[in-house]
């Protein structure tokens, strides 16, 4: 047997042992939305979490979505609501954040690879382009004088540093992301002369971590980095995005965030800033935090078979729709994430299995030798913390298998 990750706090089972998501029954959902798999994301628990957030962070700091996480137009709709800004990742993500009501003037674009028309639709919308490249900033900068437009540009910095402890690293040496922090003084006072809309720094050093007092550490460099850049150029940054990290626990051991002691931490970082960062806005940038566990993925189970001893679940979905989960979205080590049998929430394990997709790779596992209650053909296994990296960062069109379903309740 090989342990998984934690069930996320606040799911619990109907009288019958069924899983409710959102207060519907997982099995009802299924029906409801037709088919499985199918992606269910609780909004209540979106919105408890941005309270969570904002309980803990001070007030002066604001919230942006990155939307990578998850783009599902419901689901943007609706965190549109509750944030202050968005940051997306391509033209494409740009198209969905204006379509989402968020507007124009807090959506931010960072990515290396921005294309002519990315820029110019930026521009066009009235949106601020993150500069990951003194070329990039040649390229904006032209696009926008044929425009006729004055462009919302930030830059985003290469720190010297980087997140410790972070599942990916996005700062420190050599990286296609952001302008090396020496290079940007020079870069941000080209950008005032051409008379473009500086809106300051984007300085993102990590993601997945869980720990706090990491994260207060970057965040501590962060601020005192865009006070040093911000002294060279002598001006104040309008804003300072001070990127993200705070992960979520996906596997065995893995203890969540102490998102009030990144609060606190914060406070006490903002409060002795250089002066003159005075009047400068803050900003931190998240997405599986915000996301991840308001989403449950639901799969059937199609088959049951035993092979060399060992009893396998197939089910009708897989790494086409959750990737991250089969252990091969940047992971060194498989490990199990959180799984249960939504008919059988909460009952004691009787058996060990492993519950694999429908694909025919060995790489399609999704629990591998997890103890779970007994199950069998037709009933829901409920893969956790599937809102973040799950349907859109993986290949749905892998073997022909297409898209899973996805609802917002
Ligand atoms: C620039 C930027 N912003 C935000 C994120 C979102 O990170 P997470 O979902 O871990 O919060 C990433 C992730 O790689 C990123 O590169």
């Amino acid at each position: 047997m090989k342990p998984h990750g934690p069930i996320p706090p606040g799911f619990r089972a109907d009288p019958d042992g069924m899983l409710l998501i959102g207060g519907d029954r997982a099995d009802a959902l299924a029906d409801m939305a037709g088919d499985t798999p199918l992606f269910v994301y609780d909004s209540a628990m979106l919105t408890t979490r941005v309270a969570e957030w904002r309980a803990a962070m001070p007030t002066e700091v604001q919230l942006h979505y990155a939307m990578k996480a998850n783009p599902y137009p419901p689901l943007l709709a609706f965190m549109a609501q509750l944030v202050d800004g968005f940051d997306v990742a391509s033209g494409g993500e740009l198209k969905a954040a204006l379509a989402s009501g968020m507007p124009a003037g807090d959506i931010s674009f960072a990515g290396p690879g921005k294309r002519d028309r990315e820029l110019e639709a930026t521009i066009t919308a009235g949106s601020t382009l993150n500069l990951e490249s003194a070329g990039e900033a040649d390229r904006a900068l032209s696009i926008a004088g044929h425009l006729g437009l004055t462009p919302s540009l930030a830059v985003r910095v290469n720190p010297d540093f980087d997140l410790k402890g972070s599942g990916m690293k996005m700062g420190g040496g050599a990286k296609p992301f952001g302008v090396d922090a020496a290079d940007v003084p020079s870069l941000v006072r080209r950008l005032l002369d051409a008379g473009a809309d500086w809106q300051g720094f984007h300085i993102f050093a990590g993601s997945q971590a869980l720990d706090a007092a990491a994260i207060a550490e970057t965040q501590a460099q962060t601020v005192a980095l865009a006070a040093q850049l911000a002294n060279k150029i002598g001006a104040t940054p309008p804003l300072v995005n001070l990127g993200g990290g705070m992960g979520v626990p996906y596997f065995p051991g893995d203890k969540p965030v102490d998102a009030a002691a990144v609060g606190n931490a914060l406070a006490a970082t903002l409060a002795t800033r250089d002066p003159i960062l005075a009047d400068s806005r803050f900003a931190m940038e998240l997405g599986r935090w915000l996301v991840a566990e308001a989403g449950v993925y639901l799969t059937r189970i199609v088959n049951r078979k035993t092979s060399h001893g060992e009893t396998f679940l197939v089910t009708d979905g897989g790494l086409h729709h959750q990737l991250a989960a089969s252990g091969n979205f940047g992971t060194v080590i498989r490990r199990n994430y959180p799984i249960a049998v939504a008919g059988r929430f909460g009952v004691d394990a009787e058996e060990t299995v492993s519950v694999v997709g429908c694909l025919c790779t060995p790489l399609d596992r999704l629990g591998d030798q997890v103890a779970l209650p007994r199950s069998d053909v037709g009933e829901l296994i409920a893969l956790f913390l599937a809102g973040a990296y799950g349907a859109s960062a993986s290949p749905a069109t892998f073997l022909g298998q297409g898209a899973a379903r996805e609802i917002l309740v």
